[in-house]
């Protein structure tokens, strides 16, 4: 962190997809310019669904937003790129780790603006879950 507690520019991470990218556009923020964290947060469990399902194979649940860190804010036109990464597969469910970095239009520059940590879980048709295993093909 800097002296006036704004996080200091980093790079994207190396070697790594971002899962997802997209520009929130001024219908996503507040009346202060502010984008909502509600936004951030659809995004983020977006993000987190596509190798969680990819894993399952098929159809999934959010269950739980384990943990959610706002460590900056998103601003209009920033280029906003989702790393989604598996962290744990258990029985029925998957967790994912999602980091999100905004590359500022303005300033040049990069930081990183959120951190989560989401649980899915993997449903057959009648919504009951089942066994990731049993349909993976990842
Ligand atoms: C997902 C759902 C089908 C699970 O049904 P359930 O009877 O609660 O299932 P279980 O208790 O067997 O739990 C299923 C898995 O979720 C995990 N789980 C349960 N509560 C959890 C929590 N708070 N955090 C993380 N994982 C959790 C369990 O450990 C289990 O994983 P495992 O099989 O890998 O060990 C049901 O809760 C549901 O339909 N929820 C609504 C989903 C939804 O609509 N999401 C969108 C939000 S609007």
């Amino acid at each position: 962190m800097t002296e006036q507690g704004k996080q200091a520019p980093v790079a994207l991470p190396e070697g790594k997809e971002p899962t997802l990218r997209v520009v929130p556009m001024p219908s996503d923020a507040n009346y202060s310019g502010d984008i909502f964290g509600g936004w951030i947060m659809s995004q983020v469990d977006t993000a987190g669904s596509i190798p969680a399902a990819k894993l399952a194979g098929g159809r999934i649940v959010t269950i739980a937003v384990n943990s959610f860190l706002f460590k900056q804010p998103v601003m209009i036109g920033d280029l906003v790129s989702f790393y989604a990464e598996v962290a744990r597969v258990g029985r029925t469910s998957i967790t994912v780790n999602v980091e999100v970095y905004a590359q500022r239009r303005s300033l040049h520059e990069t930081v990183k603006v959120t951190e989560a940590t989401l649980t899915y879980v993997a449903v057959d048709d009648q919504r009951r879950p089942r066994p990731v295993a049993a349909t993976s093909d990842a």
